[in-house]
């Protein structure tokens, strides 16, 4: 089964040069191919997004910036809570989790994901998220 899980990304480089970090295609920790990149930024530190799951969408967070809290919701309302705080750590989520997201004032949330824009794999309503995970 897919679950959630922070990736350990390369970090090259050196503390008195900089870092480079890098995901490649070809990379056995991608399990997707990737079909649309994006990233938000001046998110107001006491707003909360996401607030919805994906149907299908898989996806990888860096925070590139800042810190960035995810909480991760199952269909069984398994809550898992994850930080974002170096952007050598990236989080791959699978279809079927809920998202709650919090920012630090300075954040870029980078995602990479595995289809183009469809408002028809997001459940934006949580009881209707839930009750999907029922038989
Ligand atoms: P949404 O995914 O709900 O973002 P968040 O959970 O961060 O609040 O998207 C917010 C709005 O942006 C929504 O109207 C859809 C639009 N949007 C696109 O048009 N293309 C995209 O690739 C994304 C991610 C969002």
């Amino acid at each position: 089964m897919k679950t959630p899980r922070i990736l350990q990304l390369p970090r090259i480089g050196e503390a008195a040069l900089g870092y480079i970090s890098v995901l490649e295609q070809k990379d056995p920790y991608l399990p997707f191919e990737v079909k649309r990149v994006y990233w938000t930024y001046f998110t107001p530190n006491h707003v909360e997004r996401g607030q919805h799951a994906h149907l299908q969408l898989e996806q990888i967070i860096v925070a590139v910036s800042g810190i960035i809290d995810f909480t991760l919701i199952d269909r069984a309302g398994n809550r898992r809570d994850y930080t974002l705080d170096t952007p050598d750590k990236g989080l791959y989520i699978p279809g079927g989790y809920w998202r709650e997201i919090r920012f630090s004032h300075n954040a870029v949330l980078l995602c990479l994901a595995s289809a183009v824009y469809d408002e028809k794999d997001y459940i934006r309503d949580f009881n209707e998220f839930i009750k999907s995970g029922k038989p």
